[in-house]
């Protein structure tokens, strides 16, 4: 089968970065950069320059930095924004703009008080005037995911004819479910009379937790790139997972493929969540503390057997250090000899049997066994066995 590349474009430092309370220095800004880099992501948006001197600065120098991946900055439809953004990319090797504006009717006529028409004017004229600044401009539509697929169509049509190269359909609200998102790009693809000229980008928030879902079904439909932020930072719910997506194509056989190197996403996940002081959950796929854990017994006995049994990814491909088994309450007798072979707490076959029904009484008043109870249950109990 011949697979189409998918190039991958991080949010994490300009969306990511717009949670609430993930505000992040500077120099944060460019370790998560350089380490994004190491990754392979194909585009690093790095901020939105016009809305404070710290992230004018930020993009200034991530754009000195970065020598692989394309630099993006974030626009508006607005000539200010345009010129402010260019400027802050001047030292990126591949610079990209992304400018644009508001295209359900929801937006048209709530935030911008306007019409259909004036919105595609406006569009058309910013998206010219920013080609004519720079060689790359992407376009975003602005809740796409809520707007009329006809007027969609109309607008892609009109930013790719005004210079715009890639066009991103955001699903902005999270508000489409993953059929809903793929037909919308579908019809827009086949409804573009100049789509050969441009690329759709996808770019999901996860209001109703489908983020991931809508970005492989649109990427499913023909989109070439997948917008998404490490752990899934952004506003509100945060946006699609870059980490789950990227799994997602590497692990399953799609007829799309991505050149990202996951072996440095564990790493990267941990500088975001400290950097950010935003505390990944513990169940969050791919990057989530539990990710790879093992509780109850059955799993538990089928791992130790063999990790496939109850794992569709190997930890090491993301660079996860893989903890034991954690004993609890759940877990059966092969984790815990599993576990006292680890710790060389020496037993006697035939007193198997009571260390584990004492584990037991202990698993039963704590969440979790750790290794000090196991070796202090043992030390105490072989006494009296
Ligand atoms: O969600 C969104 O619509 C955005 C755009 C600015 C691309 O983040
Ligand atoms: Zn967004």
């Amino acid at each position: 089968m011949n697979k189409k590349k998918i190039d991958i474009f991080d949010t994490t430092l300009r969306d990511g970065e717009q949670g609430p309370g993930c505000l992040l220095t500077l120099q944060s800004k460019l370790e998560i950069a350089e380490q994004l880099e190491f990754l392979g992501v194909d585009i690093i948006e790095a901020g939105f320059p016009v809305s404070s001197p710290a992230d004018f600065k930020a993009v200034q120098e991530v754009s000195k930095l970065i020598k692989n991946a394309k630099v993006c900055a974030l626009s508006r439809a607005r000539e200010l924004d345009i010129d402010t953004a260019v400027n802050a990319l001047k030292n990126a090797v591949c610079p990209r703009v992304q400018l644009g504006i508001g295209t359900s009717d929801i937006h048209i006529k709530n935030k911008f008080n306007s019409t259909r028409d004036d919105i595609l004017a406006v569009a058309f004229k910013m998206v010219r005037y920013a080609s004519n600044k720079i060689e790359e401009v992407q376009f975003f539509a602005e809740d796409a995911g809520r707007a009329d697929n006809l007027f969609l169509a109309k607008m892609v049509e009109n930013v790719i004819e005004a210079g715009a190269t890639i066009v991103n359909l955001p699903d902005t609200n999270g508000f489409c479910t993953p059929f809903e998102y793929y037909e919308k790009i579908k019809f827009v693809i086949e409804n573009v009379s100049n789509m050969h000229k441009a690329k759709i980008s996808v770019h999901c928030h996860n209001d109703l937790g489908m983020a991931t879902a809508n970005t492989i079904a649109g990427l499913l439909a023909g989109a070439s790139q997948a917008e998404g932020t490490i752990n899934g930072v952004g506003e509100r719910a945060g946006n699609a997972a870059l980490e789950e997506i990227v799994m997602t194509l590497i692990i399953k056989d799609l007829p799309i493929f991505t050149t990202v190197d996951p072996r440095y996403i564990s790493k990267l996940s941990k500088m975001v969540e400290i950097a950010m002081s935003n505390p990944v959950q513990a169940n969050k796929a791919i990057v989530g503390r539990n990710a790879f854990a093992h509780s109850s017994g059955i799993h538990q006995d089928g791992v130790l057997k063999d990790r496939s049994n109850y794992e569709i990814i190997d930890p090491a491909m993301i660079g996860f250090e893989l903890p034991d088994l954690i004993l609890t309450a759940r877990s059966g007798r092969a984790a815990l000899r599993h576990r006292m072979e680890i710790l060389d707490i020496q037993f006697q076959e035939n007193e198997f049997e009571q260390y584990y029904a004492y584990f037991l009484q202990v698993a039963d008043t704590k969440s979790i066994v750790a290794d000090s109870d196991l070796i202090d249950l043992c030390k105490s109990r072989s006494r009296k066995v």
